[in-house]
């Protein structure tokens, strides 16, 4: 699916323009970056109680239909979370396209009904719950969209460490680039992997399918 496709063109705010290539290449990079520390993460595990900050921790966020989403309402559930906006012409569309068929190919595998995945805005003067909302239904219904105030997603955003920034555009509006990881969290809330941009699929239904099956008591 082209990025066109995935851009409502009833929505005024959606100017369209050239594919700017370099988008996303920038969040690759900045996908790798965080690759790269997660890989150094994981390598330090047995010293994270020395100072190691972990990836994950605290959040408050509110979700497309109004409820809170805590670190503690997931306690026991797998989730993967993934930082993006609406108004992003392909990066964020693509990953949600793609998480899409992976939750098809899951299917009802063990442990597959706990998995929760959220697509946190880093947008959230934008994209309103309404926004997020009728983005969301394009891709899997079990994908859920999480905003809150500016500073919980600067929080939350922290937490994980994915970068975010806005870019000024040529129509006096902005775009943002941003870390284009999906972040793999255990049912204790730990870190377990993460899904690089456009990771080759079945490396990427592996690691989902260990999401679910670590920690599982049933
Ligand atoms: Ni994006």
């Amino acid at each position: 699916m082209t990025s066109s496709e995935q851009v409502d063109p009833r929505r005024p705010d959606t100017p369209r323009r050239p594919r700017r290539l370099w988008l996303p290449l920038a969040a690759f990079a900045v996908g790798l970056a965080a690759l790269g520390l997660a890989a150094l993460l994981t390598l330090l595990a047995p010293q994270r109680e020395t100072g190691v900050a972990a990836i994950g921790g605290p959040f408050r966020l509110t979700d497309h239909s109004g409820e809170a989403v805590t670190n503690d309402s997931l306690k026991g559930c797998p989730f993967a979370v993934f930082f993006g906006f609406t108004h992003c012409p392909d990066v964020c569309p693509t990953t949600m396209w793609e998480m899409s068929e992976l939750l098809a190919a899951l299917g009802d595998a063990p442990g597959a009904s706990e998995l929760r995945v959220y697509f946190v805005t880093v947008d959230p003067e934008r994209d309103t719950r309404e926004l997020l909302r009728s983005y969301i239904q394009s891709f899997d219904e079990r994908i859920v969209g999480l905003t809150g105030s500016p500073d919980e997603i600067a929080a939350v955003a922290k937490a994980f460490r994915a970068y975010y920034a806005k870019v000024p555009t040529a129509d006096g509006r902005y775009t943002l680039n941003h870390t284009a990881t999906v972040y793999l969290m255990g049912r204790d809330g730990h870190f377990v992997s993460a899904l690089a941009y456009q990771e080759p699929r079945d490396a990427a239904l592996a690691k989902l399918r260990r999401l679910i099956a670590v920690g599982r008591s049933t």
